[in-house]
């Protein structure tokens, strides 16, 4: 098929290197002849283009994308509130309703004379690129996400990057703990996947991580910092994933609202006083929160952004559509999205980077 003018968007929440992917597409498509744009915040600048004065398209030239690919967030701008499949709108009772638009989107494609879409996301706007695809578009998905929960790619971008400063804390954490005397919880990202708190707690060694891959048993993990006081070490670092839950209980979460995943958090300040009223230990709460989601992708992550928006290209060239880039060491290579919907990668417990963890005396709360 010949392209003459492709659409790239970013879904769901940011995470960096969504900059350098957008340029390695557009490098690589201007390459090709092909003219680029970019769909504003998701979807919503072919849904409501209405709400953007100067247009819901950006167009994307080689100076548009000059000097980004080394900078957080999305030029493009991006939403968890615009699934076109399950679009909330405001009902005469001032109620939200979700209503299916996707058809009213792929008009709009058609339009803007758009023969194909580069969808940049996590699993809820790859599971859109899905259906999009199903219908009739020419979609190709990159997966993101710091919380790397995708399946059938061996990492998402942004991963290795929150997982680094997550470290950095970490490592920061230990000096004041040290020096107090006391307890530190931190609470990282990853919503249901515990890979942010393992990587980082592992690197950061912690001395217990709290999963939502492992209920934990809040006196075994009290225990543990009883036994380290024993031997003269008088304080200890916890990594609670926002996703862990006590045994036989359920996560925390911050709320939810229509068209919108349940939000987690808070766990965090639930385990820090559990510890202090067992220990009886001073401990603080550090919630890390968006700053994992914020700033510069490391050099690691820039590369894997740019490999997957230079393959998501040559994918079109070779006729794909309907598929994923997906990392597949030494390369990149495709997966049908159909096989990535749906299914979150959980890390699993008999993973090396656990069972060095488990080697290394770090509670995991069993
Ligand atoms: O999926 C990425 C992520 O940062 C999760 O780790 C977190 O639970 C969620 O997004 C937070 O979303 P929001 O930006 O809507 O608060």
């Amino acid at each position: 098929m010949e392209f003459k003018r492709i659409a790239i968007n970013t879904g769901g929440g940011d995470a960096p290197g969504l900059n350098a992917v957008i340029r390695a597409i557009v490098l690589a498509a201007t390459q090709r002849g092909w003219e680029c744009v970019g769909i504003r915040d998701g979807y919503n600048g072919l849904l409501s283009p209405e709400k953007y004065p100067e247009g819901g398209l950006m167009p994307l030239t080689p100076d548009v994308v000059r000097g980004i690919t080394h900078l957080g967030g999305t030029i493009l701008g991006t939403t968890n509130r615009g699934n076109p499949l399950a679009y909330p709108v405001l009902g005469e009772d001032d109620q939200y309703y979700e209503i299916d638009r996707s058809d009213e989107l792929l008009n709009a494609f058609a339009e803007n004379n758009l023969d194909a879409l580069i969808a940049i996301g996590g699993d809820g706007s790859l599971a859109i690129a899905g259906a999009l695809a199903a219908k009739g578009l020419r979609v190709v998905g990159v997966p993101k996400t710091i919380d790397n929960d995708l399946d059938k790619t061996v990492a998402t971008f942004g991963f290795n990057t929150a997982v680094y400063f997550a470290t950095e804390c970490i490592d920061r954490l230990h000096t004041t703990a040290a020096s107090h005397q006391r307890i530190m919880v931190v609470e990282v990202m990853g919503r249901y996947a515990g890979w942010i708190g393992l990587n980082a707690g592992v690197a950061g060694t912690a001395d217990a991580i709290l999963l939502p891959e492992i209920p934990y048993d809040i006196n075994k993990v009290a225990e543990k910092i009883q036994k380290r006081s024993a031997r003269g070490r008088d304080f200890s670092i916890v990594v609670v994933a926002e996703g862990a839950k006590p045994v036989g209980g359920d996560v925390t979460i911050i709320g939810k609202s229509v068209g919108q995943a349940e939000r987690l958090g808070g766990v965090g300040h639930k385990v820090g006083a559990a510890l202090e009223a067992l220990t009886g230990k001073e401990t603080r709460v550090v919630v890390l929160g968006h700053l994992l989601r914020g700033g510069k992708p490391t050099a690691y992550d820039r590369l894997l952004s740019l490999r997957f928006g230079a393959a998501a290209v040559r994918s079109l060239v070779e006729g794909q559509s309907g598929v994923m880039v997906a990392l597949d060491p030494p390369t990149v290579n495709y997966v049908p999205l159909a096989d990535v919907a749906g299914r979150m990668k959980q890390v699993p417990l008999d993973c090396d980077t656990m069972l060095t963890g488990r080697d290394l005396g770090i509670s995991f709360g069993d």
